[in-house]
């Protein structure tokens, strides 16, 4: 039996979460699903985002499946209140460096893409994103004077940019060795023509690169990186990046695929021990609606059972019944196009379950 803490979060992460939860119950597999509060729904009801117990939840887990956290009612907190640090502190304290957001343009979406059908037809594209170090978690954050999380009368505020070897050695690893099951081939974004870090990632990701003779390396800077994006995006095949360049490139590389609802994302450890969760926010704009769009989590949902699970059939299957529903026509309003059926959140996961 293995252990799933399921952790839906704020906004649409309990809509979502409870589809790709039903897709997996309704495979019948021997997991054991346990549920805890994380983001602003944590913080309302234990003052805190990330509570001890959920934390330990997700620490002794096999895996963790994890909605979305964040609320604009939630600015003005201090910055340590905020839902977005639940799910900074998960990635940090469950050593989660190594986060994989592939954004793969079915051919049923072709036409759901901003870009031109021919840019993006057959793009499968893999963003390998350093999750545990950078501007995210560099010290000191600068000083706060107001209790509100903001800083009147302040004069200045702070983000220090750090890496090391060892964490870029090792996601530099992850990113050869999964090019290696694929094209063979690497692009390091950075930004080493003005940052003492990107030059120092660079020059660490050649190294390890040394390594693996059988893939091709180069190196972007990360505007042109952004261009080529959508300029022409079937160039790249496993792109690697620091935490902040990897979260703004994997935005945009979601939108090539049609929507930022189709695009899941796997959050490893050294262990194997993972966090999957669909790319989007919490979108509380569109919360308890109906309508988003619950195929990224159930996609999740199948990258945590091939990746943590070590049960690739369940997930082809899933992938396979995701194809099948948009085979049929049915799309939630993210998607959703003359031609096409609309459904709401509900009816796509349940339809997921039917094609299972
Ligand atoms: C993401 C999100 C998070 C991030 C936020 C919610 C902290 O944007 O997972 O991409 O910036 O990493
Ligand atoms: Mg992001």
């Amino acid at each position: 039996m293995k252990k799933i803490a399921v952790l839906p979060g704020d906004g649409i992460g309990t809509e979502i979460v409870a589809e790709a939860v039903k897709v997996l119950k309704a495979l019948d597999l021997p997991l054991e699903m346990e549920c805890a509060l994380v983001g602003g729904a944590a913080y309302e009801a234990f003052g805190h985002p990330l509570p001890e117990a959920t934390l330990k939840l997700a620490k002794q887990a096999d895996a963790v499946l994890f909605g979305a956290v964040g609320d604009w009612k939630y600015d003005k907190l201090d910055r340590p209140l905020r839902p977005e640090q639940a799910i900074l502190g998960l990635r940090k304290n469950l050593g989660l460096f190594a986060n994989f957001r592939p954004a793969i343009c079915y051919e049923q979406l072709v036409h759901a893409s901003s870009l031109k059908p021919d840019l993006v037809a057959g793009l499968d594209i893999l963003i390998i994103r350093e999750l545990t170090g950078d501007i995210y978690f560099g010290q000191p954050r600068g000083r706060r004077i107001a209790t509100d999380g903001h800083f009147p009368g302040a004069e200045e505020a702070f983000d220090t940019m750090r890496y090391s070897r060892p964490e870029i050695e090792r996601i530099a690893h992850v990113a050869f060795q999964a090019a290696q099951k694929r094209s063979k081939r690497v692009t390091s974004v950075d930004k080493a023509n003005v940052l003492e870090t990107f030059q120092f990632w660079k020059d660490v990701v050649s190294e390890v690169g040394l390594q693996y003779p059988d893939v091709a390396l180069d190196h972007m800077y990360v505007d042109n990186a952004a261009m080529q994006l959508v300029k022409e995006p079937k160039r790249f095949d496993v792109v690697v990046t620091g935490n902040m360049f990897g979260d703004i490139l994997s935005d945009e590389a979601s939108m090539l695929t049609g929507s930022i609802g189709m695009l899941p994302s796997a959050s490893l450890n050294s262990a194997g021990q993972g966090l999957y969760e669909p790319s989007h926010g919490s979108a509380p704009d569109i919360a308890g609606k109906g309508i988003a769009n619950p195929l990224a989590t159930i996609l999740s949902a199948a990258m945590m059972l091939r990746f943590s699970l070590n049960d690739e059939a369940s997930a082809l299957c899933i992938e396979a019944a995701v194809k099948k529903v948009l085979d049929q026509g049915l799309r939630t309003a993210d998607i959703h196009s003359a031609g096409t059926t609309r459904v709401s959140t509900l009816e796509m996961g349940n339809a997921v379950v039917q094609a299972l």
